[in-house]
């Protein structure tokens, strides 16, 4: 190779990696938060679930107060939650004499009010805040990393407001710390229940409560919970059947991404690999709290053979998928709905999404009808499967699988029905038929990202 070829290629690569982190981070510069923060601007309810990016504080009152002050004003201002907080371990009155008041968590100077994000609450525990933030090396699906997840979906910012307000509430499990022991009681007893976790893991995607429920756990909980002492420390011995902190965050470790091998169950995983025997073994240590470690050994693997079978099954539909699909009979076929914004290549050069890694984002909407049915059968029918082998829900598993059999049944016939469908266009048409502009300029599209 010539030498000038070299210096051109070095040339480049120092014009082109700054330009990358000049784009990053203008990226990240607009009125929202993330990758997109351009193309979408935040509520004004969503301040609080993502102080940190758009907090601002109040300034109809002035000046600089006491911890007494506070409480004093806001007994009838917020008697809720005054009386809240009074309750709270943060009211107690340490050996010193010392309380923590509503200003240590929120400032002195009513103008400059502060809604608390982690790292206020880690000047007092520092434990707890280190456990939370060293999740993130366990990469996503975790708490610490939830928010940015959500933010830098790309079908976060592309959907009507209407419907993606709430996804921060729920991802705001990343930015402060009130998400299992509300404010302002901040219990340990209270997040140690299974309904500290179910405001959030619950509905298609991640029935959590419903397969908790339904197990052998769940229904020890419901019917002898109330007579427990809930204010003993997640530990062995403390409590007759498990809850979901007791086995997601056992002996209080603030992390939930630990000892997670399947992940949501979105992609297919081998249980197999060192890392996850390592994790397994850290499953099975667990449930030998209760149970003996070999027979918890085999409840796991039967839950990594619903897995297998699963995957066989969505492999499948994939399959069914793939000739419809390059023989051009979807509609809207790929370039005849929306690109993502910012997405330039898709624009450009529009190609079939399915599947793990454009699939959650490509297949919510402006799909094919055909499309759509393997992507609930992915989405909801799946992910409930898992869940059910996951937490011992065996009606789960059953349900799931049925409804997968039931979707390949459909995807099926339909793609042969698009096939006969197509072929009688082609003859009568001479080409298949056009939709013109209607799925570009329909619901979900340009007009809807203006009201972001
Ligand atoms: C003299 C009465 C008074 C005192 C003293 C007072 N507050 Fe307030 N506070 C209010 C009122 C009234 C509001 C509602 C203001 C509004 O909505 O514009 C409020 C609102 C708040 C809010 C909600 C802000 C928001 O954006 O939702 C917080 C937090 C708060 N106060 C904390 C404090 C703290 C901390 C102190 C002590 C440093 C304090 N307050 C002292 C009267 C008081
Ligand atoms: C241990 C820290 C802590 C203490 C102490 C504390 N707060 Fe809060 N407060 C929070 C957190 C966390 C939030 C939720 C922040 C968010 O939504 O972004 C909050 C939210 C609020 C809000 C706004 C949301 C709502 O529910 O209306 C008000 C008002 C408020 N606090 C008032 C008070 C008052 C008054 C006191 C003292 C009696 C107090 N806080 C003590 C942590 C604290
Ligand atoms: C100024 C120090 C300080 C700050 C800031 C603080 N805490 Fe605390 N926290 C304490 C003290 C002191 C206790 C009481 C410990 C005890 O009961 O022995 C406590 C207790 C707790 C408990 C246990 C209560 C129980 O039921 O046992 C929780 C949970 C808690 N804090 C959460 C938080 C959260 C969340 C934040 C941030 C929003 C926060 N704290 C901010 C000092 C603080
Ligand atoms: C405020 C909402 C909220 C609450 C409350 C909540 N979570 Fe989560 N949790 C989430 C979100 C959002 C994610 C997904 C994060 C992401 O997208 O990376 C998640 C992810 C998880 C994961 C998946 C980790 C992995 O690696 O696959 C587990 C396990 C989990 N949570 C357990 C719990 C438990 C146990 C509780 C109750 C003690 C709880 N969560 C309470 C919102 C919440
Ligand atoms: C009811 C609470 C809730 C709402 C609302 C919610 N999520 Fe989630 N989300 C979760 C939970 C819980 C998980 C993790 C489930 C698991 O690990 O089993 C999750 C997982 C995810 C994941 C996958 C994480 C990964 O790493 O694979 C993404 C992406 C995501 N959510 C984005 C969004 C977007 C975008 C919205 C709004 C359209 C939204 N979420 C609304 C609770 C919620
Ligand atoms: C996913 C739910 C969840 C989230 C989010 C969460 N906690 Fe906790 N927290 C718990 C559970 C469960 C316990 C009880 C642990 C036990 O029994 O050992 C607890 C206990 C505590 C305690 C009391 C510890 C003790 O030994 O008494 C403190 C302090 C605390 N949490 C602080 C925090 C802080 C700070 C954050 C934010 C970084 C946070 N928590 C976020 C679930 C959560
Ligand atoms: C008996 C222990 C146990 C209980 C109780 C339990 N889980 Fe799980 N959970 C598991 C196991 C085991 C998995 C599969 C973990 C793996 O291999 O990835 C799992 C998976 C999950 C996942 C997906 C993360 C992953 O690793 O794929 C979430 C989210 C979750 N559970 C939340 C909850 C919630 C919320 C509750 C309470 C309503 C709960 N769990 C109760 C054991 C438990
Ligand atoms: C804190 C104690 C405790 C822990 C930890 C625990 N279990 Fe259990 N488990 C129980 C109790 C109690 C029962 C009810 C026994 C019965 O049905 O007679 C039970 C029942 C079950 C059942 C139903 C058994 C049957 O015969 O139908 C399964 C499956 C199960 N557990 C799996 C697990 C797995 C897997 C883990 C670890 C991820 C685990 N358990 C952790 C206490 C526990």
């Amino acid at each position: 190779m010539r030498p000038r070829y070299i210096y051109i290629t070095l040339l480049l690569l120092l014009v082109l990696i700054p330009a990358g982190y000049y784009y990053v981070d203008w990226s990240k510069g607009g009125m929202g938060a993330g990758l997109y923060s351009h193309q979408w601007q935040p509520e004004s309810g969503q301040q609080y679930w993502y102080p940190d990016a758009f907090y601002k504080s109040v300034d109809s009152m002035s000046g600089e107060f006491t911890g007494e002050q506070c409480v004093q004003c806001h007994s009838s201002v917020t008697p809720g939650i005054v009386n809240d907080w009074r309750k709270s371990g943060h009211a107690k009155v340490a050996a010193d004499g010392s309380q923590v008041f509503c200003s240590d968590c929120h400032g002195n100077n009513h103008q400059n009010l502060k809604m608390p994000t982690p790292d206020v609450c880690a000047k007092c525990h520092s434990q707890q805040h280190a456990d939370f933030q060293d999740e993130k090396r366990y990469g996503f699906p975790s708490h610490a990393l939830a928010m940015e997840r959500a933010v830098d979906a790309k079908h976060f910012v592309d959907k009507p407001k209407a419907e993606v307000t709430s996804c921060i509430q729920c991802h705001s499990v990343a930015t402060k710390c009130d998400s299992c022991h509300t404010r302002h009681r901040f219990s340990a007893a209270e997040a140690r229940r299974p309904e500290a976790c179910i405001t959030c893991h619950s509905g298609p995607p991640h029935p959590d409560d419903a397969t908790y429920f339904a197990s052998a756990h769940g229904k020890l909980y419901q019917k002898e919970g109330a007579s427990w002492d809930w204010s003993k420390p997640l530990k062995k011995g403390n409590y007759p059947a498990p809850t979901c902190a007791y086995c997601h965050m056992g002996e209080g470790k603030h992390q939930v991404a630990d000892k997670s091998i399947w992940k949501f169950g979105i992609r297919q995983i081998n249980p197999l690999s060192s890392g996850n025997v390592v994790k397994r073994e850290k499953w099975v240590k667990l449930c030998s709290d209760c149970h003996e470690a070999d027979w918890s050994r085999q409840q796991l693997r039967g839950m990594d053979a619903e897995r297998k079978q699963a995957w066989g099954k969505l492999y499948k539909a994939e399959g069914i998928l793939k000739s419809p699909r390059s023989d051009n009979l979807l509609s809207p076929a790929a370039g005849e709905r929306p690109p993502y914004p910012n997405d330039w290549v898709d624009a450009r050069w529009p190609r079939a999404r399915i599947g793990f890694f454009e699939g959650q984002a490509s297949a919510f909407y402006n799909v094919s009808p055909i499309e759509r049915d393997y992507f609930e059968m992915w989405y909801f029918d799946n992910l409930g499967a898992y869940k059910g082998a996951a937490h011992g829900a065996a009606n789960f598993v059953t349900k799931g699988h049925q409804n997968m059999d039931r979707a390949l049944i459909d995807i099926e016939a339909e793609a042969v029905r698009l096939r006969n469908l197509g072929e009688a266009e082609r003859a009568y048409l001479g080409d298949r038929y056009d939709p013109n502009k209607l799925w570009l300029s329909g619901e979900y599209t340009e007009l809807n990202r203006e009201q972001n």
